[in-house]
């Protein structure tokens, strides 16, 4: 694949979410903790966005049940959610939000 500019760097304060979508892909664009992360959005446990959900210190808990994961690894890091989210690589060059998707 090849990175993809997916977002300004400058239209996400820390700790926020946005939707990005790619194709068919629902994705969330995450600024936490100083830096950038790209999932998938759809939570792995039901069907909630996790781009509605709360965002702090690298994680994001989903808005339906409460799982969180880390935004790092994708790990569930609580029930409900037992299965991980699909993390991508995410850089930033000067304003631009790059991904390979
Ligand atoms: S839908 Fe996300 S925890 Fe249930």
């Amino acid at each position: 694949m090849a990175w993809t500019r997916i977002a300004d760097a400058n239209q996400l304060q820390d700790e926020e979410v946005v939707p990005i979508t790619l194709g068919s892909a629902q994705l969330a664009l995450f600024r936490s903790a100083g830096e950038f992360h790209l999932t998938d959005n759809v939570c792995t446990h039901q069907y909630a966005l996790l781009s509605d959900g709360y965002v702090e210190d690298g994680c994001v808990e989903c808005p339906l049940h409460q799982a969180r994961f880390d935004l790092r690894s994708g790990a569930a890091l609580c029930a409900p959610a037992t299965q991980p989210i699909r993390v991508y690589p995410v850089r930033v060059e000067g304003d631009d939000v790059l991904a390979d998707v």
